[in-house]
């Protein structure tokens, strides 16, 4: 098989980068090693920020979305007995979007597909073949029991924290950098109608919890839990007593059945630079957030639109100069985004179980950020999404 752009990994990023390119007249393959039905089923992030919405709108793959998500204009955050709302539209005129990203990764698969493009599901033992210094480089992986190679003139690294791709660049030619925070979040999803209609971050002596959903009768409800918690110690009934308590009176909240649930871990990490040679790397291949911030998804898509253009400017003028800045150009924006999702996880989350320095400290801040303009200025023109162009 021969393409342009071989493409490792049909989540988010390796299926919008597809999609771009494409509409720009440049040929992708994709190689996946999960199923089409795991792809689109797994609950993963939900929160879009504007620009994203509207990249995917304008790329004629937003049909659902501007018919089924949820828009909202601001979050709430709780403290002390109280929720405060931030009202990013009123602020910054921005809005962001609650669609879940196995929602943007079903519309992105069909369109794909009904274009023509190719994503073969279900490889196994993929391996990168390139020697980083010349030549085109290769994908090699069976699919249906037959060994296969696809030929490219690069190679776009989709393929999440544990993908391949990463481990494939020669030592001492990446560098990460990581923070790992001594806390998970257990996520659960339950048939019942959200506190609010906008999300609610709570700050509680007994440890964070964050109210979001998926649709009016959906919840999407997050506790802050030990980073090794054992699931079989969370009945239900345990669960619900827990968010309750840490949404501490400022909603009423109803119960409903658990449908699913599992901890999640907290890191940050990134890893400098995101490309090598003709292997370039985007979203969580290069980069994890925790989900405080709710940037992993947007981050993922502000790289394949860099790099998407960066092709488009190769193939169309023969101009590399955006090619060899992807690295610089995509950094500037994830540190950013590592900053954000660090500090309202810090500000956010209990680091110990005293009533410390820290918890008076971080109460302040809580306080500071909800009442002062300026602040609430500043979260808004994070959550909802820095500029992009
Ligand atoms: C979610 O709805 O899954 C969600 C929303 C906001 C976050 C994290 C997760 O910060």
């Amino acid at each position: 098989m021969r393409t342009q752009v071989g493409i490792v990994g049909a989540g988010p990023a390796g299926l919008m980068l597809s999609h771009l390119l494409h509409l720009a007249g440049i040929s992708s393959i994709i190689v996946e090693n999960k199923s089409r039905a795991y792809c689109e089923a797994r609950v993963r992030a939900g929160l879009m920020e504007h620009w994203v919405a509207h990249m995917l709108i304008e790329t004629g793959v937003g049909e659902r979305l501007q018919r089924e998500a949820m828009v909202h204009d601001g979050i709430y955050i709780a403290f002390n007995g109280e929720a405060r709302h931030i009202d990013f539209h009123k602020l910054i005129g921005k809005q962001v979007y609650i669609y879940d990203q196995k929602e943007v990764v079903t519309d992105l698969i069909a369109r794909r597909l009904a274009d023509g493009g190719q994503i073969l599901f279900e490889v196994e033992d993929t391996s990168l073949i390139y020697d980083f210094i010349g030549g085109d480089p290769k994908i090699r992986f069976r699919h249906e029991g037959r060994e296969q190679l696809i030929e490219c003139d690069f190679i776009g690294g989709c393929d999440g924290f544990h993908g391949i791709c990463r481990p494939s660049f020669p030592d001492r030619a990446l560098r990460g950098y990581d923070r790992v925070y001594p806390f998970g979040w257990l996520g659960i999803l339950s048939e019942s109608p959200p506190p609010e209609n906008e999300l609610i971050y709570c700050f509680h002596e007994r440890g964070f919890a964050l109210f979001s959903m998926r649709g009016p009768d959906l919840s999407r409800l997050y506790l802050q839990c030990a980073p090794d918690e054992d699931i079989d110690r969370w009945s239900d009934q345990r669960i619900w007593d827990e968010l309750e308590a840490r949404l501490g009176g400022v909603r009423p909240l109803v119960r409903g059945s658990i449908l699913q649930k599992g901890i999640t871990p907290m890191r940050s990490y990134v890893t400098e630079p995101m490309q090598a040679g003709r292997v370039f790397l985007a979203g969580d291949a290069a980069h994890i957030v925790p989900p405080t911030g709710a940037k992993g998804m947007n981050l993922a898509m502000a790289d394949v639109r860099v790099l998407a253009r960066a092709f488009e400017a190769h193939y169309r003028s023969g101009r590399d100069d955006l090619l060899a800045n992807y690295s610089a150009t995509c950094l500037s924006r994830v540190w950013k985004g590592q900053r954000f999702s660090w500090w309202m996880t810090q500000m956010l989350h209990r680091h110990s179980d005293e009533i410390d320095f820290d918890t008076k400290r971080q109460i302040a801040e809580i306080d500071y950020v909800t009442s002062s303009p300026a602040a609430m200025t500043s979260l808004a023109e994070n959550y909802a999404g820095l500029p992009m162009e």
